[in-house]
């Protein structure tokens, strides 16, 4: 059978922000120390950040970074990771069963950020906690004026405001594995009391409310609940998922087919969310959406807290990186960030070692859509080969999504196979174009790894494609991951 993909420029679905492209880093593992923090390794700069970490994640161009947690942040005290690093205390942290040295803290963030062209995105602590302490990190950071804590900023080197614009309130309060788990209730309160006095100490922070992480019969109550209480106050609810090859964090263990279906669930998640908010904002008459962060998303089965997160990714893994993106493109219109769980090491597309670093089959992926996908995402028709699985039938072997810089004339169309077998298609571009060229994530199976010893046994190739007019056909290789940029005609 054949497959098509048709577009129409006109049928938009929103404008794609570049948010969607975060990251996060959080205090786990060898996320900072050892990661992006290691004063020791020959790659650190005079700060301790590290030159070859900097340089992997700029080409991943994420505009937002959140930290520092994730289930950390339910135990952090933030003036523990400020001032004089001599004097900064250990502590026992519970999230990870670790000690945190807090020679990294928020100044080193915001540099790192800085350094990388990212804009930070601070998590109270709303675990053990409180409103007073959440509402002093912000006149920390923020302040102009000269209070204590500014005072106390500028005595620290940094006389600037830090001017960090997203704040989140509380990480996965829903978790029974959180510190200081809310119920729906309890966390409809606490949001709401925090809300208000960080946005009196600044009015210009945009909040996020930590909605749906364990997906459980409470969501929507918690949803409701929220949005009940404080829905003038939530910028962004967050969301979080993470899939995997296994019957816990996918369908079964290790098939190929069940694992690609996931697609499924994806979509589930992103649709309940969306309608739950949308009946709620109605119901209240609040008058504008609001915004959906997936501010934790990735593929997470293989590895626990023993292994410290360190998941070695393989070829079907950006595959279902692909997935996830493009199911984030196509809900455009209600997502308006996503924050890539994590950066370095903890489940993420660079592992390092003292000496150097590996990309991970996962990070070209995100780096193609990160560099292409622009303006407005398109509601593409594509129709063709299925496959079934013992969860579904008839899913679409292509998973498509699509975005067009009218300002650019560039269109981008994001393609995975999801299959062993090579899959034609004839693309017709609903307006005339001048050339394209693909870009293929491949790898010689779908179990591939790169590793130190054969760091590029998973990568990207470059050809170029001749355009007859309006329409395209293509190849898609099979289990690969294609970005097809297509130059429009003025
Ligand atoms: O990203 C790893 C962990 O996953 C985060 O700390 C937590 O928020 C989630 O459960």
């Amino acid at each position: 059978m054949s497959n098509t993909i048709a577009i129409d420029p006109l049928r938009t679905l929103g404008r794609l922000e570049r948010n969607v492209f975060g990251g996060f880093a959080e205090h786990l593992g060898r996320c900072i120390y050892g990661g992006l923090y290691d004063p020791n390794s020959p790659h650190a700069d005079a700060s301790g950040l590290r030159t070859d970490v900097l340089d992997a994640l700029k080409r991943l161009n994420m505009p937002v970074m959140r930290y520092p947690g994730g289930n950390f942040v339910s135990g952090y005290r933030w003036r523990d990771g400020v001032g004089p690093k001599a004097e900064r205390p250990a502590r026992t942290e519970l999230a990870w069963h670790d000690v945190e040295p807090n020679t990294f803290g928020t100044n080193e963030f915001v540099d790192f950020c800085r350094r990388l062209g990212t804009e930070p995105y601070l998590v109270v602590n709303a675990g053990d906690g409180d409103m007073r302490e959440a509402r002093d990190w912000l006149e920390y950071c923020n302040g102009t004026q000269d209070t204590a804590l500014v005072k106390l900023r500028r005595a620290h080197g940094y006389e600037a405001p830090h001017g960090v614009r997203y704040w989140g309130i509380g990480n996965e309060v829903d978790g029974p594995w959180q510190i200081g788990y809310k119920t729906p209730e309890e966390y409809a309160r606490t949001y709401t009391e925090f809300a208000k006095v960080m946005k009196w100490t600044d009015p210009s922070v945009k909040l996020v409310a930590s909605g749906i992480s364990a997906w459980d019969a409470s969501a929507v109550e918690r949803v409701k609940l929220l949005m009940e209480h404080a829905a003038a106050h939530i910028d962004y609810l967050a969301i979080h998922w993470y899939v995997g090859n296994d019957a816990q964090r996918g369908y079964r263990d290790d098939d190929f087919a069940s694992y690609m279906a996931l697609s499924e669930r994806i979509e589930d998640m992103l649709v309940a969310t969306e309608g739950v908010l949308r009946a709620m904002s109605r119901a209240l008459r609040l008058g504008r959406e609001v915004a959906i962060a997936v501010d934790e998303w990735n593929v997470w089965y293989r590895t626990g807290n023993e292994e410290k997160l360190e998941e070695v990714y393989n070829l079907e893994d950006a595959l279902m990186t692909g997935i996830q993106l493009n199911a984030l493109i196509r809900h455009a219109r209600s997502v308006k960030m996503a924050n890539l769980a994590q950066v370095v090491n903890v489940i993420a597309p660079i592992l390092t070692r003292p000496d150097g670093l590996v990309l991970q089959s996962i990070f070209y992926p995100f780096e193609l859509y990160s560099r292409f996908a622009r303006g407005v995402a398109l509601d593409v028709y594509w129709a063709g080969d299925t496959f079934s699985t013992p969860e579904h039938t008839g899913l679409r072997v292509l998973d498509v999504a699509a975005t067009l810089d009218e300002s650019a004339k560039e269109l981008a169309v994001f393609v995975v196979n999801r299959s062993l077998e090579a899959r034609e298609a004839t693309l017709s571009l609903g307006t005339r174009a001048s050339g394209a060229k693909a870009f293929v994530v491949n790898g010689p199976d779908i179990k591939a790894t790169n590793t130190f010893e054969a760091p590029d046994r998973v990568g990207v190739r470059e050809t170029g494609l001749e355009v007859d007019g309006d329409t395209l056909t293509y190849t898609f290789e099979p289990h690969s991951v294609t970005v097809l940029s297509v130059a429009l005609e003025p």
